[in-house]
């Protein structure tokens, strides 16, 4: 499980030496896509302990071999948000440690002449909305697409929402925190800065192309 590290009030850096093993990988420009697959994968699994730290449990009882026991049961399975198509990469790591999550997904892609992102495709758990909302990312740049997706979430009634990215750039933590001071950040890492095309420095590149190989 990973440990936490808390360097602002809104954004959580989850630090673990794997966590960091893997992510070289990631960045590596040299890792073919079904090895990026696997590293994300990975590292989803490991961001998820502590991401999910916060989910409340009802007591239930078991019958042991031995005697009657109390334990515990979620009170709410959380519903999973990737974002399309890079998000995708996060949804097998989360899944496998919470088997029972809800996967919504949500289609953004950005106007190359408005460069605002538009919605392509929703598909909001209505009869979930007071459950907790995890959405995923790995790249968090300008922050854009994150406001959007969030913004949409809250108008459609979620409330209880995280943001789980893997590497985030200063401007894009800047940009969520201004719009949604309310959400949590959790990221691998904090890295340098943007570049004049919006990609993170150094960053791993395009993140839906690394995995899905359409480089
Ligand atoms: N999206 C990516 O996939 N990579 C970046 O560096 C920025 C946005």
């Amino acid at each position: 499980m990973a440990g936490k590290v808390a360097l602002r009030q809104s954004m959580i850096v989850v630090d673990h030496p794997l966590l960091r093993v893997h992510l070289t990988r990631l960045r590596d420009r040299n890792t073919p896509a079904d090895q990026f697959r696997l590293h994300l994968t990975a590292i989803a699994r490991l961001m998820a302990y502590p991401v999910l730290e916060f989910l409340e449990t009802v007591p239930v009882s078991v019958v042991t071999p031995m005697a009657p026991a109390v334990g515990a049961e979620l009170a709410q399975v959380p519903i999973l948000v990737p974002v399309l198509r890079a998000g995708l990469g996060l949804v097998e790591g989360f899944r496998d440690v919470i088997p029972g999550a809800i996967v919504s997904h949500l289609g953004l892609y950005r106007d190359h002449h408005t460069l605002k992102p538009v919605r392509y495709y929703t598909n909001f758990p209505s009869a979930y909305r007071d459950h907790p909302f995890l959405l995923l990312d790995p790249m968090l740049a300008t922050g854009g697409s994150a406001v959007d997706a969030l913004d949409y979430l809250k108008d459609e009634g979620a409330r209880h929402i995280r943001l789980i990215s893997v590497i985030a750039a200063p401007e894009g933590v800047d940009r969520v925190g201004a719009s949604h001071p309310d959400v949590p950040i959790f990221t691998a890492a904090v890295d340098e800065r943007l570049n004049e095309s919006g990609y993170i420095l150094p960053g791993l590149g395009d993140a839906g192309d690394r995995q899905f190989g359409t480089l």
